[in-house]
């Protein structure tokens, strides 16, 4: 192997998104990357509208999206509009595409990932690595875990995470913004790429409670090309897309996660007839229950100015509260008197507003923790869910 093969594992919205800019940078270093980027589909049948330019070619019968994306180079159904490098390469088998991959970008909304974490389990290389670009958290047994930690668990390699305030659509059409990408590399990876014998790097590596790490890591093999923070700034950065490295995991995932929890409290507060200064003082008492869950589970690691400086902190929580999904759709439900899980199923075409089941799964973890005292606004959130919180009784819950 001489150079990295890359699959993007999920093809929504942010998927083919990602898939896209990393097959734009796999064409421009093929001394690093192989040129085809593989990208998993999770396959349905779609049927092409008659207006879209690739009617003609498709026809009015429904068709696997997979082909539609390899025949016309674009996501139809979760990314109309946009054209796809021909380097991407729609792939329904989920083990042929992760097959002999040494990076695997994981994208898909958290609720599948246990189920797609088993069909991939034993079918990639053993030493591949990974960066989640998922937006949640796992909870289990009265435990919460970070998604990257989960499948790096799960499948044995190391897994980073990458996240910051980015709405798919803008980045899919190369308007300019930031990300951040939050990557411990193994200490092993460093010796065996700088030539050294490899040898067993697995205890060697901390988690996100600051233990050395459960995973046995297979350490890449001698002399193989080199994989850390260089590698991962040359796929993902584009001259639309800034990527800073970090290696806080904690921070940049639980600021993913957590933003969609308040992104839709500002939906209720709006869609309630509240301004931006309801809006405003939502969006801070949410960072603070933010740094606050932080503190509370991950106390040996977070580093809190990642929440402050960068995009996958304050910067996520910004445009998640003013222009993204959970944001936007939330508010659609209380204008139109109807649960958020409606306008789901009825107005968003496939895609999935992580901001629900990521409040259900805090709310029930935090209860069974008997830790609800510090995170009002979560809690009140999943109340207006079950129908059991008004969204006018939000400022009741902040009374001293
Ligand atoms: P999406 O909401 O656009 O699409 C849903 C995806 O789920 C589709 O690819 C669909 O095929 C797939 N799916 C449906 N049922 C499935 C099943 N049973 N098993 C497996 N897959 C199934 O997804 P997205 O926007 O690409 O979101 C992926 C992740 O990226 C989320 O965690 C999200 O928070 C995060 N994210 C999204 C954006 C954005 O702007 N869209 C930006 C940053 C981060
Ligand atoms: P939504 O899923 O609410 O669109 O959020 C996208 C995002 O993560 C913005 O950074």
């Amino acid at each position: 192997h001489r150079t990295h093969k890359v699959t993007v594992i999920g093809s929504g919205n942010w998927g083919t998104t990602v898939a896209k800019l990393v097959a734009e940078s796999t064409r421009e270093h093929p001394d690093v990357f192989e040129e085809d980027v593989q990208m998993w589909v999770y396959e349905e049948n779609v049927t092409i509208a008659k207006d879209s330019p690739h009617y003609a070619a498709v026809g009015d019968q429904p068709q696997k999206l997979t082909s539609i994306i390899n025949t016309c180079h674009e996501n139809a159904k979760y990314l109309p509009g946009i054209k796809l490098p021909s380097n991407v390469v729609a792939n329904p088998s989920i083990q042929d595409a992760v097959k002999d991959s040494s990076i695997l970008i994981f994208n898909f909304p958290h609720e599948f990932i246990a189920n797609i974490l088993k069909q991939i389990k034993g079918h990639i290389l053993p030493y591949a690595r990974g960066i989640s670009c998922i937006k949640g958290v796992t909870v289990t047994d009265h435990n919460v875990e970070l998604i990257c930690e989960y499948i790096g668990e799960t499948l044995g390699i190391y897994c980073g995470a990458l996240s910051g305030a980015n709405i798919a659509s803008e980045i899919a059409n190369e308007e300019w913004c930031e990300t951040t990408i939050a990557y411990n590399t193994p200490p092993g990876d460093l010796r065996a790429s700088n030539g050294a014998a490899p040898n067993d790097n697995g205890g060697e590596h901390k988690d996100s409670h600051g233990q050395i790490s459960k995973i046995k890591l297979t350490p890449l093999p001698q002399n193989y090309p080199p994989l850390g923070h260089e590698e991962f700034y040359k796929l993902f950065s584009r001259p639309y897309f800034t990527v800073s490295m970090v290696s806080d995991v904690v921070g940049v995932s639980l600021g993913g996660a957590l933003k969609n929890i308040v992104a839709i409290a500002c939906g209720f507060v709006e869609g309630h007839g509240w301004n931006m200064t309801a809006k405003t003082a939502v969006m801070r008492r949410g960072m603070l229950e933010i740094i606050a869950f932080a503190r509370e589970f991950f106390p040996e690691t977070i580093e809190e100015k990642t929440l402050w400086e960068e995009s996958a902190g304050w910067g996520d929580m910004i445009v998640s509260c003013t222009a993204a999904r959970n944001w936007r759709y939330s508010k659609m439900a209380v204008e139109r008197g109807v649960t958020v899980q409606e306008i789901e199923r009825t107005e968003l075409n496939g895609q999935k507003l992580q901001g629900i089941s990521t409040s259900r799964e805090v709310s029930s973890f935090l209860r069974a923790r008997g830790a609800e005292q510090n995170y009002p606004l979560f809690l009140a959130v999943d109340g207006i869910l079950d129908g059991k919180v008004k969204v006018e009784d939000i400022p009741k819950l902040f009374r001293k």
